[in-house]
């Protein structure tokens, strides 16, 4: 990572404050600040701080009740990270198409998998598109579901002025580096009902610190709490969040524009009213083979969600596959033609300039 020099020397300052005071068995004031610090900039009540995004996501389900034998609609357009925790939990993930054409999930589909046992709905904004907050809450309200937001990705979209994690019950963020808002490891969940911050920050330390009226380890919680010296680091980005998000959303408007007059690609543009954060640049490829041509500019140093990661719909890993059940094809669909461009803070206009070059090359000689 390149940081200007006064901006590294602020983050290594912010970091080595917390480092003076260790070690701190209490773990430090760090988090608290940060918590207090997010829950103003998102405008929500609360704000709880853990280790990352997956656990961000398994304290929200457990707060909202979820558990054995509960089922949980959630996109097969996702990585792993989203269905985890709704399996730790001894809970069902049920997964629902998405529209390849908006990404948004397929609300038909979704109603046809509904049964008396769904008890949530974990949409995920994955590259940080928004799918259409009214549909979802009108879906969710009328099935009767707690909606719990994987946001790991979209910290700074909002659709139809709702910002991303803040429309259901919980929103969950990762801060793993590639996010805009970024500590190394770490996440945290939003919230606007306190129970369930107070039963999420009890849940992240071995139910230590219970919610009023119960007693500590009286049932069981995990040790998932954000470490001082990250804290430092999340508050300090946190701060200049603004400059982080305006920096990705001109990265990746540059790839994009670069790419504008290539062949076979274009743009995905954002919905009507959504404030898309730009987390990734999105093409559509519309050449032969289009995996393959994401996993051939992998090779040539172009990386991306399938190319490098191999991400592919969530019910097709054979940890979550079932012979009943029928393949999610616009997910599949989606993934396979979609080429998202993997990006970080640190890369520079020269970077993304020899990205571009890559892709429009391979683009006008590619005949896989
Ligand atoms: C969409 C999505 N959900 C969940 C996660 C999990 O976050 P973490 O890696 O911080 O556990 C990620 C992380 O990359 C993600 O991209």
């Amino acid at each position: 990572m390149t940081l200007p020099p006064a901006v590294a020397s602020s983050l290594a300052d912010q970091v080595a404050a917390v480092l003076e005071q260790m070690p701190d068995p209490s773990g430090g004031a760090a988090a608290g600040q940060l918590e207090r610090e997010l829950a103003l900039a998102f405008g929500v009540p609360d704000a709880v701080t853990v280790a990352s995004g997956t656990a961000a996501l398994h304290a929200a389900l457990s707060a909202c009740g979820i558990g054995p034998g509960d089922e949980v609609l959630v996109p097969a357009l996702t990585v792993v990270m989203t269905v985890a925790p709704v399996v730790a939990l001894g809970a069902i993930p049920v997964f629902v198409d998405s529209d390849p054409a908006s990404l948004d999930l397929d609300y038909d589909d979704a109603a046809r998998k509904f049964t008396p046992q769904t008890r949530a709905i974990l949409p995920v904004h994955l590259w940080g598109r928004m799918g259409d907050p009214a549909a979802l809450s009108e879906f969710a309200s009328g099935h009767g579901l707690t909606i719990i937001e994987d946001a790991a990705q979209a910290a700074g979209s909002s659709r139809g002025g709702r910002k991303a994690g803040t429309i259901g019950a919980a929103g969950c963020f990762s801060m793993k580096d590639g996010k805009i808002l970024w500590s190394g490891e770490g996440g945290f969940l939003l919230t606007a009902r306190h129970e369930l911050a107070e039963h999420a920050a009890a849940f992240r330390s071995h139910w230590q610190q219970p919610p009023p009226g119960q007693s500590p380890q009286s049932r069981l919680g995990v040790n998932s709490r954000l470490a001082g010296p990250l804290a430092a680091l999340a508050l300090a980005n946190l701060r200049r969040f603004p400059e982080l998000a305006r920096q990705r959303r001109e990265q990746t408007r540059s790839l994009l524009d670069a790419l504008e007059p290539v062949p076979g690609l274009r743009a995905l543009a954002p919905a009507p009213g959504e404030q898309w954060n730009h987390f990734a640049p999105l093409l559509h490829i519309g050449l032969p083979h289009p995996r393959e041509f994401a996993e051939h500019l992998a090779r040539q140093g172009v990386p991306s969600s399938t190319g490098s990661f191999g991400l592919v719909p969530c019910d097709t890993r054979p940890m979550f596959t079932a012979p009943d059940r029928s393949p999610c094809r616009g997910a599949a669909q989606s993934l396979d033609r979609t080429l998202a461009v993997i990006l970080t803070g640190g890369d520079t206009s020269q970077a993304l300039a020899r990205y571009a070059a890559i892709i429009a090359r391979e683009a006008n000689t590619w005949a896989a």
